[in-house]
């Protein structure tokens, strides 16, 4: 495909969004055939799945999650845990590869000491959305939020404070990075409906990494 032959050839750059927010295009473009290698271990031991919400919607996104704590929703609620409540065993390790990832990305927008214990693992086939909302169920929100796209193209909707606050609206290709912190950590973000496409690595799907300090 022409969009991938490109895809390869892309030049990193740091885009500003505001102040915390820095988008890193094609950031993580050399490695995206390892990580979704990575996503298809990780995955084999904690399958991923549409969780439902706490009002009873089932999520058109799946999810599995590795690393010390995964984020789950159910009609308990959002929360992290340490346990796959499929399995009620452990999550599986954070590959190295996703830790080194996520620390150079941090250091590269300016967060120092970030060290993720949770990683959580989105797939979005076309159709699938991702509505405006927080991150608010980490411990420590001095840390910073950092999220890579793998495979299929996707507008990722970078909001406000307020949920009413009119989204910019960024198309993330395979291998960008965006990491949002410090005056931004809170702002609503979500990704609109993804589009029909297949992708070399990934085919028909767009997978997100959002690594966290959940503890
Ligand atoms: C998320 O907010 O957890 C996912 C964001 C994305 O898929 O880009
Ligand atoms: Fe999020």
């Amino acid at each position: 495909m022409t969009g991938d032959l490109f895809a390869a050839l892309r030049v990193p750059s740091v885009e500003r969004i505001d102040d915390g927010a820095i988008w890193l295009r094609a950031f993580a473009d050399e490695q995206v055939a390892v990580l979704v290698q990575a996503i298809d271990q990780v995955t084999a031991q904690a399958p991923f799945r549409q969780m439902q919400t706490p009002g009873g919607y089932t999520m058109s996104v799946a999810m599995s999650n590795c690393g010390e704590l995964g984020w789950v929703t159910d009609r308990r609620g959002y929360r992290y845990q340490r346990d796959d409540p499929l399995s009620q065993r452990p999550w599986p390790a954070m590959p190295d590869v996703f830790v080194k990832l996520a620390v150079a990305a941090a250091n590269a927008a300016g967060f120092d000491n970030f060290m993720p214990d949770a990683c959580l693992i989105n797939r979005y086939v076309p159709g699938a959305r991702m509505s405006l909302h927080q991150d608010k169920n980490e411990g420590d929100m001095t840390q910073p939020i950092v999220s890579v796209s793998l495979g299929l193209p996707a507008t990722f909707l970078f909001g406000g404070n307020e949920r009413a606050d009119k989204p910019v609206r960024m198309r993330l290709e395979s291998g960008d990075v965006v990491v949002w912190g410090g005056p931004s950590r809170l702002r609503f973000h979500g990704v609109d409906t993804l589009a029909e496409g297949v992708h070399e690595l990934t085919g028909q799907c767009r997978y997100n990494l959002t690594f966290r300090k959940a503890g």
